[in-house]
């Protein structure tokens, strides 16, 4: 095609144009997807690696998702929360199964279920363990990705996600992420909760030390702490279970969803844990005018009824060991190291190579979307529908691109 006569450019400055720098995405114009494909205003097509950092696990516009959001557009989309609607106890119900806790409370973005279970934390705290008024702390890691909200950029230990965003919120305590002793020491008497994602995803992937989740676990059943595992990003498939604390046999207190539960057509996210937690909420005292809406609700059901088939599990761990055996391959051929578990892989590039911003806009040019995070890291999260054949070209691209 001739340059001149492509789309694209335009319509790249013209989105940059109207819109804050808030983001420095790829210079690539999707217009329709299907799968684990997407095509860009060009027609050109792309394999999807990165799946909406984990929002589209199911793939683009999975047919199941996409016939329970079309029946619910023409029933009922939005009530409130201030009635009740006939999607609503169905997807309570089904999730909190999935989860094995008692009780579900629906909201919509990320941040929004990271917020709840740190609001639920603290008075769980002062009513239920008795810590005196305002004195409640939570220990977070170094390295975590919780969301963009003030009080959860408080604790952020990235200086772009925090600078300039005070006056922070108060009652946090940071540890080195995979650091058991580090923890313990932090944990005191007016601790209410340890937050932790149990694979740091914006960080790179970063698997923590086995027996890590295993050791908070126990700590915290023995201090009388919660342990919040932060699913949102590793959680509904991604790494080959349906939850990644599964892997080392721990249940938390309290599960924060979100991404995936959307089914890559609505923001749905939610907060998972038993009635001695989650029931010191009382009505007024959180939500959200749009959680737990009708269509968030048929969509989100349907994404817990394919989580409960096992299906989307089975293939993450089995392609996920493919991917990752691709990738380690490359190790000493531009990779510097390869974590990761099921379908979800942080690779760290040659910084002398190139950086991984750079790697991604030369896999895009050989029709792979990737996005890179802290310098030289590239993060590759494939939609679990991803066959063997686009796992094996992803891998082939991305040893193209190193190779030069
Ligand atoms: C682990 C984790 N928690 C929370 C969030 C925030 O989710 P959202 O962007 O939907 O607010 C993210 C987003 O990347 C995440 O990866």
């Amino acid at each position: 095609m001739i340059e001149d006569m492509l789309r694209t450019p335009a319509a790249v400055q013209d989105a940059e144009r109207h819109t804050a720098h808030n983001y420095h995405p790829l210079p690539v114009v999707i217009s329709s997807a299907e799968g684990a494909w997407v095509t860009d205003v060009d027609g050109r097509r792309y394999l999807d690696c990165l799946a909406g950092y984990s929002a589209l696990n199911f793939g683009h516009r999975h047919p199941t998702l996409i016939a329970a959001a079309h029946a619910q557009l023409d029933k009922l989309t939005l009530t409130s929360r201030a009635f009740l609607h006939d999607q609503f106890a169905d997807f309570c119900r089904e999730l909190a199964a999935l989860c094995g806790k008692d009780l579900v409370l629906p909201m919509n973005t990320g941040a929004e279920a990271v917020e709840t279970g740190i609001k639920v934390a603290r008075k769980w705290g002062y009513q239920v363990k008795g810590i005196p008024a305002g004195q409640a702390n939570i220990v977070v890691a170094e390295g975590n990705f919780h969301g963009r909200t003030t009080t959860i950029v408080s604790f952020s230990t990235d200086s772009d996600a925090r600078a300039d965003f005070g006056p922070y919120t108060p009652g946090f305590r940071i540890v080195p992420y995979g650091d058991l002793a580090a923890l313990t020491e932090a944990i005191d008497e007016h601790t209410v909760a340890v937050l932790l994602e149990p694979i740091q995803g914006e960080q790179g992937v970063v698997v923590p030390p086995e027996g890590y989740l295993h050791g908070v676990r126990l700590l915290c059943t023995e201090r009388n702490v919660l342990f919040i595992a932060d699913e949102i990003q590793s959680g509904l498939g991604r790494t080959g279970t349906t939850f990644a604390c599964e892997q080392e046999g721990v249940v938390p207190d309290m599960y924060l969803l979100g991404k995936a539960l959307g089914g890559g057509i609505v923001p749905v996210s939610a907060v998972a844990a038993d009635t001695d937690v989650l029931g010191v909420l009382q009505p007024g005292q959180h939500g959200s005018t749009f959680g737990g809406n009708p269509l968030a609700c048929a969509v989100a059901t349907e994404v817990v009824r394919l989580l409960a088939t096992g299906e989307f599990q089975r293939r993450s761990a089995a392609l996920g060991e493919r991917l990752q055996a691709g990738l380690r391959g490359l190790i000493g051929k531009g990779l510097v190291a390869v974590r990761g578990r099921g379908l979800w892989a942080g690779l760290d590039i040659d910084p002398a190579l190139m950086s991984g911003r750079e790697a991604c806009e030369r896999l895009m040019e050989r029709g792979v979307l990737a996005k890179d995070t802290h310098g030289s890291t590239i993060r590759l999260a494939p939609p679990l529908v991803i066959t063997e054949e686009e796992i094996d070209h992803a891998v082939a691209q991305v040893a193209a691109v190193l190779a030069g």
